[in-house]
């Protein structure tokens, strides 16, 4: 009789020890998120099997697609339509025309060309002789430009008529290159001249050879150009459609850059290999993203950097968005817009965290809110993508006495890093063109002696049900007489009084006074900002030390090519009357509590420690 009351006792006390206890409720909370992935990751893996075990690769994948449905639409640009068969037809074109120049396996050839159908051709074409293609960032010049194209061993480049300024400025520097100007007559009609029939070299790439080079800017140096095999790029696409569970019948918009990796794998790998429609757009609008969308019928899309962030700034409250999209993968959506954003356009958001060349990947595939993805804590085994202890300012790894670094612990901050392993395609490095640079983003011994991870560069936390959060996503800080200022706020209580008008907060330095003022860009092209409504709407709801000091007004926000604002450079600028020359300054004149305009004269009483501010 005693027994059950008694069992329950023993399994309830069992139970109620804190950390089993613990465990239970994070698998109660992590389980169906844990199996929904666990099949999708071990799908992803059964894929990329079936494609080593038959010897494909990305062309040979895509010429399937194209005889099994020749006249589905690969992609939309603007006015053109373009069926896969139409896309096949051109690379075939492009390779022979390539082999009759004498171009082979292992040379690579330089791409600088914007956004459109033919610049997949041109790499597809090229990948069937073994041609690698190093896709250039458009937005490069002179010096950049040059190291760019000289880092991958260029023999050659491809440039649309678009850049041939560009491309003459360096002309001296690349003598030795071959050069072809796409959209002139005589390169054009040369192709075109060429057999459309399937060149048999393609029997000759592997999977593991290079199809492209894509370059990273990383945060420091000069651009690396990141190698890329066919299974790597089956990998990164294949992994976005399968975690994200996307069907071949979605329609994809892609208005991002195809020399990166989100538009010119995740979004282009789509239709390459799982047989999606692409809208095409050359260059990234926020004012049509929605409504090429819909005129595309697109179903999915991706963003990056502050696109989503534009995306809520030109949307007029309250409206509704037309379109079908039902999911966005991307990567930068700030957690403080994150629920604003996905109910305001009624899509999901698959928010990944990866590099082109890393082995570090994640995906957020849950929605929770602020998260890059998530590894469950106890599948490290299986997925090793682990945080480890470090000096939070640097980012080096701490070790201890064995030269060991050790594993952070739930919510603490870490250096996020990948192991190493050959023959896996989610645990491999490919590296870079440039073998030194690749040794160094290599950490070795780091949980016992003689192994490798890849060191990402990035400071992360991991919670206790294994979410990933980036740490200076959450928005950065800085110190004005001695409290904290949280950029994100400041411009969330900007941007709420200055509708449709684009803000970013940093902190400046003035000489002589300790930390940081406040300093907001504001983009106001249409020239209507109201500064006393701005004061008067700042005053009310943050207190005097996270109010602004500085205004700067502009007509666009500096961004990098992956749309990442440039706030180092409006750092460094800060409130400089000599350095800014079209002297749209204000500052925040206390006393009457409004912005007034910073004249030379008061910049440098502010700067020679006259006037207190
Ligand atoms: C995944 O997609 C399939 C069809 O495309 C759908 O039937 C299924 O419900 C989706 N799964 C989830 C979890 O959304
Ligand atoms: C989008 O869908 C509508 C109706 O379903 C159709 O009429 C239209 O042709 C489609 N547009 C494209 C570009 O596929």
């Amino acid at each position: 009789m005693l027994f059950w009351p008694v069992l329950l006792i023993l399994l309830v006390t069992y139970l109620l020890n804190n950390r089993r206890y613990r465990w239970i409720y994070i698998l109660y909370k992590t389980l169906p998120r844990d199996l929904t992935a666990g099949y999708r990751f071990l799908k992803l893996n059964l894929r990329l099997s079936k494609w080593k075990r038959n010897r494909e690769t990305i062309p040979k994948v895509f010429s399937q697609l194209a005889e099994k449905h020749p006249d589905k639409v690969a992609f939309y640009f603007e006015e053109e339509t373009w069926t896969f068969e139409k896309l096949e037809r051109l690379s075939n074109q492009i390779a022979h025309y390539f082999k009759s120049k004498g171009y082979k396996k292992g040379d690579s050839v330089a791409l600088l060309l914007d956004n459109r159908p033919e610049y997949v051709a041109l790499w597809l074409g090229l990948s069937k002789i073994g041609v690698i293609s190093a896709l250039i960032n458009t937005n490069l010049v002179a010096d950049s430009l040059f190291h760019s194209i000289i880092v991958a061993h260029c023999k050659a480049l491809i440039y649309g008529t678009d850049f041939s300024k560009a491309v003459s400025e360096i002309s001296d520097k690349i003598k030795d290159l071959e050069h072809f100007e796409f959209g002139s007559k005589s390169f054009d009609d040369e192709i075109k001249m060429q057999p459309s029939t399937y060149p048999e070299e393609v029997e000759s790439v592997e999977l593991q050879d290079k199809v492209i080079y894509i370059y990273t800017s990383g945060t420091t140096g000069l651009p690396k150009a990141a190698v890329v095999s066919h299974l790597r790029y089956m990998y990164a696409a294949g992994g976005a459609h399968i975690l994200a569970n996307l069907s071949s019948e979605d329609v994809f918009y892609n208005p991002l850059p195809l020399y990166h990796s989100a538009g010119g794998m995740i979004a282009v790998g789509q239709a390459l290999l799982f047989g999606n429609t692409i809208a095409l757009r050359k260059k990234f609008s926020a004012t049509n993203y929605w409504s090429d969308c819909k005129k595309y019928n697109c179903t999915t899309g991706n963003y990056i950097g502050e696109i989503c962030r534009y995306l809520l700034a030109v949307h007029k409250p309250g409206t509704k968005v037309e379109h079908n999209v039902k999911k966005l993968l991307g990567n930068g959506l700030r957690p403080q817009i994150w629920n604003n954003f996905i109910n305001t356009f009624g899509v999901q958001v698959y928010e990944f965290y990866g590099s082109t060349e890393g082995n570090s990947n994640l995906i957020n595939i849950d929605n929770t809110v602020g998260a890059v993805g998530f590894v469950p804590r106890y599948a490290d085994f299986i997925y090793s993508v682990i945080l480890i202890r470090c000096d939070e300012n640097s980012g080096e790894p701490l070790r201890n006495k064995e030269g060991l670094c050790s594993a952070c612990q739930p919510d603490e901050p870490g250096l996020l890093v990948g192991k190493i392993q050959k023959k896996m395609a989610h645990a491999e490095f490919s590296g870079y063109a440039d073998e030194k640079a690749t040794e160094k983003k290599v950490l070795r011994d780091v949980f016992e002696k003689g192994d490798a991870y890849f060191n990402s560069g990035d400071v992360l936390i991991q919670d206790e049900l294994g979410n990933y959060f980036f740490k200076d996503r959450t928005g950065d800080t800085f110190r004005w007489k001695g409290e904290n200022v949280a950029t994100s706020e400041v411009e969330a209580v900007i941007s709420n009084i200055v509708e449709l008008k684009d803000a970013v907060v940093y902190g400046v330095q003035i000489p002589g006074t300790e930390g940081r003022a406040g300093m907001a860009a504001i983009v106001d092209s249409d020239n209507n900002l109201d500064l006393e409504k701005l004061a008067s709407g700042l005053r009310s709801k943050l207190p005097g030390y996270a109010i602004p000091m500085f205004l700067r007004i502009m007509d666009s926000l500096p961004m990098t090519g992956t749309f990442k604002l440039k706030k180092v450079e409006l750092q460094k600028e800060g409130f400089d009357y000599y350095a800014i020359k079209d002297h749209r300054l204000y500052f925040y004149n206390a006393k009457v509590a409004e912005y007034e305009g910073l004249t030379q004269e008061i910049y440098d009483d502010i700067v020679n420690g006259k006037m207190k501010l």
